[in-house]
């Protein structure tokens, strides 16, 4: 008797104690940060059975052929539960307007059914993808779903969807990727205006040789016997000199145009060599010595040219006006491209100037942190910024021998973070 009323009390508490632990776990899920739906996906068994059988493996193509298939699956399985932030994700008044077919979560982006679809069918534990869903006032959010399944041999088939609302971040990412453009244009603009004189002198060259030229075919031409084979090598000199300001033109047309980043393939050594058609006429000028160690069979980046460019021309720069401040002797800069030990490539620049204080080492990558007196600061916080944003790291050194050393990296194409 004693232990039978014993047994009963236990049994109320472990009654109790699972009501609880139910409890705490509702609690837990209704108010999780994200929205959660709770999915019946039962259903499914009997129809992946029935593929299997026919001997199908390949589902992903079987649903691009036949899309009626997905629909039957949005129309069949059931949302069971959906907590707090669910509703209002959805925009929905009662939790009972998120309870029945799935197929409203795929309203705004069906290729998502298909791929959860797929995913279920291989066997897959989590799948996870960004996709747009249509709220019931018809407005369109940008989420991020992750897929739970359950593990077979599990009876219940649950799974759980998590979506996850991004539309501010990717809306403020996208904001942050224009400023950055914005902010990395208003640089090039002022450093063409440092590069004015260089520019200038670039252009005069072949404006000069096309004079010359065509003063010259006039002599020929102004003959009593005019030599037409002469006159037809300086007009040939004539287009190529053209030719060659207009690429010079255009050139500069390009780092000045406002225009949206692009990913390209490109491979860094052409984009130094590019580079120092800006600043090849500082450095000549200056009587500095450049060498280059270009790294042979270099992989190639994804990434912005003209954005590129101007991280080299502002570090091309900066070393130039560093050996302005120098004593001058043995002027040289030194570049250096090669594949690093972990397949990134990589950059250096080497000058020998007088190197950076010191207590200035941390700070030179600072928004409008100077030390020149006509200086912005704004050099090196937009190198910085371009190689973050292309998934690099950008640093600063003294070297043992003196002067100062810029290194940056770039992941290779086709690896992680590129
Ligand atoms: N090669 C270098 N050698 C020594 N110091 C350098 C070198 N490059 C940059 N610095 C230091 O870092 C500071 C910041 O460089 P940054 O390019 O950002 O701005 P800036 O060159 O002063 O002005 P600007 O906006 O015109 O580029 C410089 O003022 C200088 O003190
Ligand atoms: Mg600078």
């Amino acid at each position: 008797m004693f232990l039978a009323i014993a047994g009963t009390v236990a049994d109320k508490r472990s009654l109790w104690s699972v009501r609880a632990s139910e409890e705490r776990y509702r609690n837990l899920i209704h108010h999780l940060p994200c929205a959660l739906l709770q999915v019946d996906s039962q259903p499914m068994r009997p129809i992946f059975d029935e593929l299997r059988r026919q001997g199908v493996t390949d589902i992903a193509r079987l649903l691009e052929a036949e899309p009626e298939r997905v629909q039957q699956s949005r129309d069949a399985v059931l949302v069971t539960d959906a907590n707090n932030n669910a509703v209002r994700l959805f925009g929905a008044d009662r939790i009972d307007r998120l309870i029945g077919s799935v197929d409203y979560v795929f309203a705004a982006s069906p290729e998502t059914a298909r791929r959860v679809i797929t995913a279920h069918f291989d066997g897959v534990r989590t799948h996870r993808e960004i996709m747009k869903i249509r709220r019931f006032d018809g407005v369109l959010r940008d989420v991020e779903l992750t897929v739970t399944y359950p593990t077979p041999p599990e009876r219940l088939d649950i799974t759980l969807l998590t979506l996850d609302d991004i539309t501010d971040r990717l809306r403020t990412e996208a904001q942050l990727r224009e400023l950055q453009a914005e902010y990395s244009r208003a640089a090039r603009i002022s450093t063409l205006g440092e590069l004015a004189t260089s520019i200038a002198h670039e252009v005069n060259q072949p404006l000069s040789a096309i004079v010359t030229n065509a003063e010259t075919s006039l002599r020929w031409l102004s003959r009593e016997d005019p030599n037409l084979v002469k006159v037809g090598q300086l007009t040939t000199r004539i287009a190529d000199s053209a030719r060659h300001a207009s690429d010079i033109v255009q050139r500069i047309r390009g780092m000045a145009a406002p225009r949206a980043p692009e990913r390209l393939l490109l491979d860094l050594n052409g984009i130094v060599e590019e580079a120092l058609l800006f600043v090849r006429h500082e450095i000549e000028s200056r009587a500095i010595d450049l060498s280059l160690r270009f790294g042979r069979d270099l992989p190639r980046l994804f990434g912005d040219r003209v954005q590129l460019q101007q991280v080299i021309v502002n570090l091309l720069l900066n070393a130039v006006q560093a050996i302005g401040q120098g004593d001058g002797t043995a002027a040289s800069i030194e570049i250096r491209t090669r594949i690093d030990a972990g397949g990134r490539v990589a950059f250096a620049i080497h000058d020998s100037g007088p190197g950076i204080a010191a207590e200035n080492i941390e700070r030179v990558f600072g928004s409008f942190f100077t030390t020149k007196p006509d200086g912005m600061g704004i050099g090196l916080a937009v190198c910085q910024s371009i190689i973050v944003a292309h998934g690099g790291t950008i640093s600063a050194s003294n070297h043992p021998d003196g002067g100062a050393v810029f290194r940056f990296v770039l992941p290779a194409a086709g690896t992680a973070g590129s």
